[in-house]
């Protein structure tokens, strides 16, 4: 089979929720992929950031075998080996009392939710069903349907309501209007992105994070942060809440959290707000399961062996710094922090960001645009300065074409 055989029997058995570039992959290691026909590519979205630790880490990949050959499911009804030794790993590495494990990322948004407005309820005394949380303009936060409540996405919303109430949106990086809604006393929690992603990687001012949670402080309200996407190294710091100093009050995470490999995501926070959920009150069949558990604490391991945050640092710096220096009138601005990064493309006669990306393709590099004309750049943490340099060589030959 070829390619185009690969994408029309998706088409005609899959639902059309997604519109990927036109490549099939079938290999990975470290920052490559390869495709179906042998072609092989660098790997610059990561699978939104999920394979920060590389395509198949031996490490992760080896804790995964190894485990799913002698436990893999037991749900919660019963303990099992794994659970508690990766909780006092995980709540020591990220300095929290206590985790609570899921799969996906909309999962730990909506376990963060619930727990803050048990929260809100039980220790700050708001009357019942009275809870707000203070939500962000442009968000994503994923796509259950109390989530995309919070959205204000035209396309992750549109003929899904009725909506799951209690979600009060302001515009992002905007002190003043989180300042006026922090007066109403039904306020339970602020949820946020650090950046937001999905968005097209917008970095708020500095000092907006510290300023925010100061303000959270002094109005009772929990501060919370998705770092599904942030978090793990991916801008930098383990945390993208680190760069400001901030310890947030309800920390989300996800994605990379597994390196990719496994659904695995958890929330952290302390006891006072942790144990308001008690048992029976939330839960999930396959949270905290042994392989992801295994699959979890190697992931992490490798954050700090292979100084991930470092590396995303330095080569962060490199890639802005070369892609600036590409001459083309199709860059409009580069931003970002680590190696999250987004280019917001200026269409040029009739060609888009999605050209841009098809001729990256064709060249051996693989992106996709976001929200329209803004393509993010996020390859594995693992990738290395000579890699980093061969793929920005590819990206410039792919620019050249539109001149
Ligand atoms: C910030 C953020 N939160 C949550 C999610 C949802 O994660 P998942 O797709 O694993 O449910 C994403 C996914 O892109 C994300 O970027």
């Amino acid at each position: 089979m070829k390619t185009e055989d690969y994408i029309k029997r998706e088409e005609k058995y899959g639902a059309h929720n997604y519109h990927p570039l036109p490549v099939v992959l079938e290999k990975g290691e470290g920052a490559y992929v390869w495709d179906v026909e042998g072609k092989k590519y660098y790997d610059f979205l990561s699978a939104y950031s999920a394979v920060n630790q590389g395509h198949c880490h031996p490490k992760i990949i080896g804790a995964l075998t190894e485990q799913a050959n002698k436990l893999t499911l037991t749900s919660r009804a019963f303990h099992n080996s794994v659970l508690g030794e990766y909780e006092e790993y995980i709540t020591r590495y990220f300095g929290y009392d206590k985790v609570l494990p899921m799969n996906t990322g909309v999962e730990g948004d909506e376990t963060a939710i619930k727990l803050c407005r048990k929260w809100g309820y039980m220790k700050k005394g708001i009357k019942e069903n009275q809870a707000k949380i203070i939500v962000c303009e442009n968000n994503f936060h994923g796509r259950t349907i109390t989530v995309v409540s919070m959205s204000n996405d035209h396309n992750a919303r549109k003929d899904y309501g009725p909506y799951t109430p209690g979600f009060v949106p302001i515009p992002y990086n905007d002190l003043k209007a989180l300042e006026k809604e922090l007066e109403d006393p039904n306020v339970a929690g602020f949820l946020l992105e650090p950046i937001q992603g999905e968005a097209g990687v917008y970095v708020p001012d500095e000092g907006y994070l510290s300023k925010a949670y100061e303000m959270c402080k002094a109005k009772n309200v929990l501060f919370i942060a998705d770092e599904v996407q942030t978090g793990i190294a991916r801008t930098g710091k383990l945390l993208a809440c680190d760069h400001e100093g901030v310890r947030p009050d309800i920390l989300i995470l996800g994605k990379a959290l597994s390196g990719g490999v496994f659904p695995v995501s958890a929330i952290l926070a302390d006891d006072d707000i942790m144990l308001c959920i008690k048992p029976g009150q939330h839960g999930s069949t396959f949270g905290g399961n042994p392989v992801a558990c295994k699959v979890a604490m190697a992931a992490l391991e490798v954050v700090k062996e292979e100084n991930l945050a470092e590396n995303a640092t330095y080569l962060g710096n490199i890639f802005r710094n070369e892609f600036r220096s590409i001459k083309s009138d199709m860059i409009e601005l580069v931003r970002g922090k680590g190696l999250l990064n987004a280019v917001v493309i200026r269409p040029k006669g009739g060609k888009t960001a999605w050209d841009v990306c098809v001729a990256m393709k064709e060249k051996g590099v693989l992106a996709k645009p976001t929200h329209g004309d803004i393509i993010r750049f996020a390859p594995p943490l693992i990738i290395n300065e000579e890699q980093m340099r061969e793929a920005m060589e590819l990206i410039k030959d792919a620019f050249s074409q539109f001149e």
